[in-house]
């Protein structure tokens, strides 16, 4: 007989597009390489783990999926201590109930699906005996050892789509557009989005900025006769003068903000400062919504596939990965060490600068 191999798979953290795919691409792949499988979807998340609250997936549960938005096993996020525990809300560290289910279910591995935070997690997880196999997904982008994440391209488009629209309005009314995009911490998904679309300022989180730059390029388009502007800005986008600022002050400045987000308060003080009647798009979870784009089915899918290989092949503790194109495997440690922010000297911020393009600063 055959050895079993039994595996559980979760979707956790923020949703994104390709989640579906991936779903797919694990267990298609697992049913159609071993005689001997059985894969239990956990729900919702780590939640589904800790509670033992799960699916027992036939090869039915994989068909039809592949163009869905969101996750068939719905997601959760939880109380992430950096380095040290997942807790619930008095503290309790969850890692015991989680480790109680992967025991009854007698599992070889866990095939856990997430974004950086999840990364940093699993690695929790995998430090306190359970193997674990990761896939990388988010629409930020901003998982460390991979060149791109499934979720971000399908985001990306959307991004851009959102911009397209708005230049033909922001056009006929000569105004100022703030466009808020995803992304508290990293810049990749507005800087593609913002280049795609002939954004005219691009505001992301490692570049503070400063709305007098800002200012005089908008001021420099009208001379030209162009008489409105587009600014894409991250959600995470921060300026000069909040950037020195410690964490503790920079949190109490965001409690006592009188504006809901960065790109109202961008927008008052750019139309004070030029004058220019300015209007405020958020698309907000739409970037995350929807079908995946072809790109990410594609990237889904290799990633899913890579992960039963590794599984199949009993190689744990990695997480799935594409570098230079090729679909490779790294140490869950590397992935979980740092986040992969956009680099300020990036080629493509140059390119950017190079089409004139204002990055704040
Ligand atoms: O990490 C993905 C992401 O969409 C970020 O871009 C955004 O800041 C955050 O999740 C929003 O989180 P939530 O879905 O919990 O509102």
């Amino acid at each position: 007989m055959k050895r079993m191999i039994r595996v559980a798979l979760i979707t956790s953290g923020g949703d994104c597009q390709g989640l579906n795919a991936a779903i797919r691409g694990v267990g298609k792949a697992l049913y159609e390489k071993l005689d001997n499988v059985e894969i239990f979807g956990m729900y919702d998340g780590y939640r589904g783990l800790i509670e033992s609250d799960y699916k027992f997936m036939t090869p039915k549960d994989f068909s039809g999926i592949l163009t869905e938005g969101g996750t068939i096993l719905g997601t959760s996020r939880q109380r992430y201590i950096p380095g040290k525990d997942i807790v619930d809300e008095d503290g309790n560290s969850l890692i015991p109930a989680m480790k109680d289910t992967y025991n009854r279910l007698n599992l070889d591995c866990l095939v856990i699906m997430g974004g950086n935070g999840t990364q940093k997690s699993a690695k929790l997880i995998s430090d306190a005996g359970m193997n674990v196999v990761t896939l990388p997904k988010t629409i930020d982008n901003d998982i460390y050892g991979t060149d791109t994440t499934f979720g971000f391209q399908s985001a990306v488009d959307i991004a851009t789509n959102v911009i397209d629209y708005i230049h033909s309005t922001a056009s006929s009314h000569s105004r100022i557009f703030v466009v808020e995009l995803m992304g508290r911490d990293a810049g990749w998904l507005t800087l593609n989005a913002g280049i795609a679309s002939g954004a005219d300022v691009i505001l992301i989180p490692e570049i503070p900025y400063d709305l007098n730059k800002v200012a005089q390029l908008i001021e420099e388009r009208k001379k030209k006769g162009r008489s409105f502007s587009i600014v894409a800005c991250a959600e995470g986008a921060v300026s000069k003068d909040d950037a020195v600022l410690d964490e503790e002050a920079r949190r109490r400045l965001k409690e006592d903000a009188s504006y809901p987000t960065v790109s109202y308060k961008i927008a008052a003080q750019l139309e004070a400062l030029t004058g220019q009647e300015t209007r405020v798009t958020v698309p907000g979870h739409y970037q995350r919504g929807g079908p995946p784009c072809p790109y990410d089915r594609v990237l889904a899918t290799q990633f899913g596939t890579a992960a039963a290989e590794l599984i199949i092949n009993r190689q744990y503790n990695r997480m799935v990965a594409i570098q230079n194109g090729e679909i490779c495997s790294i140490p869950l440690e590397e992935a979980a060490s740092r986040t992969k922010f956009l680099p300020v000297d990036h080629p493509m911020i140059q390119v950017a600068r190079d089409l004139g393009i204002c990055m704040g600063d």
